[in-house]
C-alpha cells in the first residue's frame, strides 16, 4: 500500500491538467490515475494507493462542446452518473473522500435571478446538465462527496478550452453579466475544501462578469487594438447565462473584474 494523500483521476483533461501541474508546483504529494471509470480494476488500483482523498477531473463534457451528448446520451449516463454513482460508493464503503465537478448551467438566470446551492435548477433540458444534476441528487446526501459547480472556466494558461483563449479570437462577443470560475484563484484551494468541506458548492469567482469586460481587460493589458464588435445577448440564441453565489465557499476572495484586472499580464498564449 502506498497511503498517498491525493489520488487525480483524468490528469489528461483541461481541468485534469491544471490540477496535475499546479500539485506539481505546489508540492503536493499525490498519485495519478488514468484508467476508464467503466474498468472494474480501478478499484483495485485504487486500493493499492489506499488515498484519503480522490479528485475526479475524468468525465464526458462533449468533444468539440456539448451537444455530442445529445448524440451520445448513453455515453454520457454511463460515465457522468453510473460511474461516478459506483466510485461514490466504493469510496464511502473504503472511507475515502472524493470530490467531482458540477456545472452552475444548471441554472439559467432570465431577468438576472441570483441563484445559490439550495435553488432549484431551471436548466436541464441539456442532457448533459441533466446528467451532472441527476448525479447530484443521487449523492446530495454522502458525507464522503464534494461537488465543486463549475462556471465557464477561465486560466491565465493557455489552452483551446479556456474561455480566456476562445473569446480573444472572437469576433464579437456580448455584454452579459455572468459567474465564472477563474482557476489560478480558486483552484488552489481545492486541497483544503477536500479536507474540511462536504456537499455541493458553486465554485465561482465572487462578482459577474461579461465576456465584453474580460476581451476588454486583455486589450488594454496587452495592448492589442484589434476590434472586437459587441453584441446584444439574445435569450433564445445563445447559451445561459448562470449569475449564482455561495453561501457554503469559506474563502476569501477579491472580486472576479479586480482579479482579472490585477492578473490579466500573466496570460501566456
Ligand atoms: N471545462 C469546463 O468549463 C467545465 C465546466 C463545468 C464542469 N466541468 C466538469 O469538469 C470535469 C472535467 O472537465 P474538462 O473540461 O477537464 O473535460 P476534458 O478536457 O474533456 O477532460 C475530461 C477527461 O476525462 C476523460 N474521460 C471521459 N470519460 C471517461 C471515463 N469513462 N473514464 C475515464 N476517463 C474518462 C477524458 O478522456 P477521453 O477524452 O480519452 O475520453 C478526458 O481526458 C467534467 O466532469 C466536466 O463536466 C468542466
Amino acid at each position: 500500500m502506498t497511503n498517498t494523500d491525493f489520488l487525480l483521476i483524468g490528469k489528461k483533461g483541461f481541468l485534469g491538467s491544471f490540477i496535475y501541474n499546479m500539485f506539481i508546483e505546489d508540492n503536493v504529494k499525490f498519485i495519478c490515475l488514468n484508467d476508464r471509470l467503466e474498468d472494474p480494476t480501478i478499484y483495485k488500483k485504487i486500493k493499492v494507493h489506499n488515498p484519503k482523498y480522490i479528485i475526479c477531473a475524468a468525465g464526458i463534457v462533449g468533444k468539440p462542446n456539448r451537444d455530442w451528448c445529445i448524440i451520445n446520451p448513453n455515453e454520457t449516463i454511463d460515465t457522468n452518473i453510473l460511474c461516478y454513482y459506483n466510485l461514490c460508493n466504493f469510496c464511502r464503503d473504503n472511507d475515502i473522500k472524493i470530490l467531482f465537478f458540477g456545472s452552475i448551467g444548471i441554472y439559467n438566470s432570465i431577468n438576472d435571478k441570483i441563484f445559490d446551492e439550495d435553488d432549484n435548477p431551471n436548466n436541464l433540458n441539456h442532457i448533459y446538465l441533466f446528467s451532472k444534476y441527476t448525479f447530484e441528487r443521487l449523492v446530495k446526501e454522502y458525507k464522503n462527496v464534494i461537488i465543486l459547480r463549475l462556471g465557464h472556466c477561465l486560466s491565465l494558461k493557455s489552452n483551446k478550452k479556456n474561455l480566456l483563449t476562445k473569446i480573444i479570437n472572437f469576433k464579437s462577443v456580448h455584454n452579459k453579466k455572468m459567474s465564472i470560475t477563474v482557476l489560478e484563484q480558486l483552484f488552489k484551494f481545492i486541497p483544503q475544501i477536500l479536507k474540511n468541506n462536504n456537499g455541493i458548492i458553486n465554485f465561482v469567482s465572487p462578482g459577474y462578469i461579461s465576456l465584453y469586460d474580460i476581451v476588454n481587460i486583455y486589450k488594454k493589458v496587452f495592448n492589442k487594438n484589434n476590434h472586437i464588435k459587441l453584441t446584444n445577448y439574445n435569450y433564445d440564441k445563445h447559451r445561459e447565462i448562470s449569475l449564482v453565489k455561495s453561501k457554503y465557499l469559506n474563502i476569501e476572495l477579491i472580486n472576479v473584474y479586480k482579479y482579472l484586472n490585477n492578473n490579466m499580464y500573466r496570460y501566456n498564449e
